[in-house]
């Protein structure tokens, strides 16, 4: 099983994606998650995504699309995976169409969390104090909503237009979106 993971910043997706891998013996890919350890590591990618990542703006396509084809290479992602954070603009949904029809792979489903802005404003800010994550103050946190709206929103349509696409109420308890998403499948 292969999916792709689509929402606004706060909207669940790390949280269901945590989730669902166990529930689907797949591999959780967060192109987030593989930025933020770049910039723990303090590599050179690491070094030029870390200013774009704190001002709440996409890295560029072509450092995210490396990070992602080298994890694509790794065998643990042979039963399956889940993308959490990519593709986020239509340049690299296409890009990933390119990188898995050389891979001769498909996606199974493109899940879309839908989240009103106050709850997600809400949300970050509890974990801002919770975590600290650089990314999470109030203003970068409505710039990386204006930034999905322009930018990756286009993606959820590309999703429905190919057929793969459903719609997910993000609102509730853990639990129930989990099986929201179980359902959608
Ligand atoms: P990324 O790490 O992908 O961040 P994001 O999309 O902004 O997502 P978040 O991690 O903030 O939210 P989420 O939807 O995963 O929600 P979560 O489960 O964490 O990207 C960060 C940056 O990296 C980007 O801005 C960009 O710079 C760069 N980047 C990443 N990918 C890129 C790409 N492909 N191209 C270019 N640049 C890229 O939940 C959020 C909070 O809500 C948590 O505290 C959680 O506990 C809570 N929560 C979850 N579910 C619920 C619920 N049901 N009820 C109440 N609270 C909940």
């Amino acid at each position: 099983m292969r999916l792709v993971l689509l929402g606004p910043p706060g909207s669940g997706k790390g949280t269901q994606a945590a989730l669902l891998k166990d529930r689907l013996n797949v591999v959780h890919i967060s192109t987030g998650d593989l930025l933020r350890a770049a910039v723990a590591a303090g590599t050179e990618l690491g070094k030029i995504a870390k200013a774009t990542m704190d001002a709440g703006e996409l890295v560029s396509d072509d450092l995210v699309l490396q990070l992602l084809e080298d994890r694509l290479g790794q065998p643990d992602v042979a039963n399956g995976y889940i993308l959490d954070g990519y593709p986020r603009n239509l340049a690299q949904a296409k890009a990933l169409d390119a990188l898995l029809s050389r891979l001769e792979q498909n996606i199974d489903h493109a899940l879309a969390l839908i989240v009103d802005e106050e709850q997600i404003v809400a949300r970050l800010a509890q974990r801002a104090s919770e975590q600290g994550r650089t990314d999470d103050s109030e203003s970068v946190v409505r710039h990386r909503l204006h930034v999905y709206a322009e930018q990756t929103a286009p993606v959820v349509d590309y999703y429905e237009a190919k057929g793969l696409l459903a719609r997910i109420d993000g609102v509730g308890s853990i639990e129930e979106i989990n099986q929201r998403l179980m359902d959608a499948m």
